[in-house]
């Protein structure tokens, strides 16, 4: 089976991404799941109900986040009520939401979905991802072994790390939260596909989303700015992990790099 991971969703241009491309990824590689971050989907910072329905009526089955879940209130309450929008698994317990979900796909193939925050250069002090993948992992088991991890961190040696950890105990681990991609894809020694990063849906005659002019002022002044996410040069970044399905075992990591 196929599965399509897609790099961070930014603001409209990257759910205009969405829209135009996923619907053809699906029926170019006849994909069984698609999984997408979109901790930055709700005008470059964040997640709202409207917007994660809408991402679902274009074809993405599970809603990945990060470090921005928290940034509009909106999403508190329908998290959970909503087990097919992750956030991070290694939050307290106390947090809203699911970190972990099996889904059933139209075929009846079941999968679980890891979502985790890393702990190197990221804001929040959250419990041990590695510790948390293993409790998940656990409880997934009693389902199904095909396993999708969505690693949300900045540091690439942790998540380098992180893939080695879990190799052979999931099928594959993408990495997510830079907004950019990198081309490290690999199936690791026990089997589990694996990459760095999935990059960025969005528009990439910026910096990392957002425009690029307010950024070098930043850089230049220190002064906060105004969030305003870019418009040009808009298009698709992600992953595609073909899996055994009786084994749950990676066979092929195919990058993704698409343009309106
Ligand atoms: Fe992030
Ligand atoms: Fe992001």
């Amino acid at each position: 089976m196929n599965i399509l991971c897609v790099g961070d969703i930014v603001g409209k241009p990257g759910r205009d991404a969405v829209a135009a491309l996923v619907p053809k990824l699906i029926e170019e590689h006849d994909l069984e799941l698609v999984i997408a971050n979109v901790e930055n989907a709700a005008g470059g910072a964040g997640i709202i109900p409207k917007i994660a329905e809408e991402l679902f009526s274009c074809g993405c089955d599970v809603l990945t986040t990060g470090d921005h879940i928290w940034d509009k209130k909106e999403v508190l309450d329908f998290l959970d009520q909503t087990p097919t929008l992750l956030r991070p698994a290694n939050f307290p317990s106390d947090a809203p939401g699911h970190g972990f979900f099996v889904i059933e796909t139209k075929r009846g193939k079941k999968i679980g979905v890891i979502n985790l925050l890393g702990r190197v250069f990221i804001r929040y002090n959250t419990n041990c991802p590695f510790e948390a993948v293993t409790k998940a992992l656990k409880e997934i088991y009693r389902q199904t072994r095909i396993v999708i991890v969505d690693f949300h961190a900045e540091a690439t040696s942790e998540k380098i790390a992180f893939g080695h950890f879990v190799d052979g105990k999931v099928s594959a681990v993408f990495g997510t939260h830079t907004h950019v991609q990198t081309a490290d894809e690999k199936i690791l020694p026990l089997g589990t596909g694996y990459l760095t990063d999935a990059g960025m849906t969005g528009p990439f005659d910026s910096v990392i989303g957002q425009k690029k002019e307010n950024i070098i002022e930043r850089f230049l002044t220190t002064i906060p700015h105004k969030f305003e996410v870019a418009t040009e040069d808009v298009g698709l970044n992600g992953v595609i992990f073909t899996i055994d399905d009786k084994t749950g075992v990676t066979t092929k990591v195919l990058r993704i790099q698409r343009r309106l």
